[in-house]
């Protein structure tokens, strides 16, 4: 049975070959740690590897100083970038403001900061996942707030949140914003300097086209100095001192880095830069376009979130269909059409609240570069099928 992969939005695939082709001949010929050998052709070339990935982060996120590529941290994933921001810089007794359609690696750091005496706000967001920069300024304005952290497009209904204004907003009144672009990275154009972003953080996984691992934090060089590390340890630099270097980018890598996933890193920002980003997000609209179109005339099924162009979006489509736990659907479009898609919650049971889904989730279909309009359509009669034989 041919498969239809409809799960781009938890991970993208199949990924470029030039990313496989890095991984596989970084570990068959390669294969040095990085800062910590005698300096031979092998160990040059994985500082090469970790400083020009370094330089493609800053120059396609638009990063601070000339885009240094110092203040660019590779971490294994969102979840790590996250957790070394929020768990660094938030203290007890701050104030935090998030969004209510965040993913649980932005919601389990502030739960977990929340019940050591960190204050928490969550703005409610709209039913169809839209945050109102007028209820973030209220919010930020009200009381003295230390942090925001939103994400910039919902990993459940495709939302994009009005950065540009957030931005602006939080600029004006002086609150660092950390931004979470999982699901907008190598879609949309960001750049953190001109959003005055104190953090970006990205996953290598997912619109990167990189391999699983991989993943890093954009920095406002100034914040980055008022960040802890959250991991310490072995660096390959400054062995003499007991203590975490100050300097970066060791100040938050400390371990041996997932140097075969940012080899695949590295190649994958190269095809990004051929395919060009913007090629790539036109693509993946249309086929948007499509799908929501074929969603729409199945009688019962109910989309969440923003529809006909209505407001900005990715195609990140979950519904739910009158009748059909979207459980059971996930494993019939798998097991009788070879469709794979995400049901659930995914990750995200805040997000789900907020769009009236909780706790029976939805069904989720995102599709991707690779994805064509024959496997939209197939997808679309599959579900009509199912739907008909409920
Ligand atoms: N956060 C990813 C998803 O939405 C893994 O599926």
């Amino acid at each position: 049975m041919k498969k239809i992969y409809m799960n781009n939005a938890a991970t993208t695939w199949p990924k470029p070959r030039e990313t496989a082709e890095a991984v596989y001949s970084f570990m068959l010929e390669d294969g040095a740690n990085a800062a910590r050998g005698s300096s031979s052709a092998r160990d040059l070339k994985s500082l090469d590897i970790l400083l020009t990935a370094r330089m493609k982060a800053a120059k396609l996120f638009g990063g601070w100083e000339k885009a240094n590529p110092k203040y660019v941290t590779l971490t294994m994933n969102i979840t790590h970038s996250l957790n070394i921001v929020i768990k660094g810089f938030v203290k007890p007794g701050m104030r935090v403001v998030t969004s209510s359609m965040e993913h649980n690696s932005v919601v389990r750091p502030l739960r977990e900061l929340q019940s050591e005496g960190v204050e928490l706000e969550i703005i409610q967001c709209s039913l169809r996942g839209y945050l109102s920069p007028r209820s973030l300024e209220e919010a930020i304005t009200t009381k003295k707030t230390d942090l925001v952290v939103i994400s910039h497009c919902s990993n459940v209904c495709g939302s994009v949140q009005p950065l540009a204004e957030v931005a602006e907003c939080c600029a004006r009144h002086g609150v660092p914003l950390v931004v979470d672009c999982a699901q907008t990275a190598g879609l949309l154009p960001l750049t953190a300097r001109e959003l005055e972003l104190s953090a970006l953080c990205f996953t290598g996984h997912k619109g990167l086209m990189g391999p699983q691992g991989t993943g890093g934090i954009v920095w406002k060089p100034e914040f980055a100095e008022a960040v802890s590390p959250f991991i310490t340890g072995g660096t390959g630099s400054r062995s003499h001192e007991e203590t975490q270097p100050e300097l970066m980018p060791d100040k938050f890598e400390a371990g041996t880095p997932n140097l075969p996933g940012i080899a695949g890193l590295d190649a994958a920002f190269d095809w990004l830069e051929t395919t060009g980003i913007e090629n790539i997000h036109a693509k993946e609209e249309k086929l948007g376009r499509l799908l929501e179109e074929k969603l729409k005339a199945i009688d019962g099924l109910r989309l969440l979130g923003s529809t006909g162009g209505e407001a900005p979006r990715l195609p990140v489509y979950a519904f739910n269909i009158d009748g059909i736990d979207n459980g059971e659907l996930a494993f019939a479009l798998s097991d009788r059409w070879g469709i794979e898609s995400r049901p659930g919650l995914h990750c995200s049971p805040l997000a789900h609240r907020t769009l009236g889904t909780f706790p029976q989730g939805a069904l989720r279909l995102s599709p991707g570069y690779f994805t064509t309009e024959e496997e939209i359509e197939m997808t679309a009669q599959a579900i009509k099928e199912a739907s008909d034989r409920k």
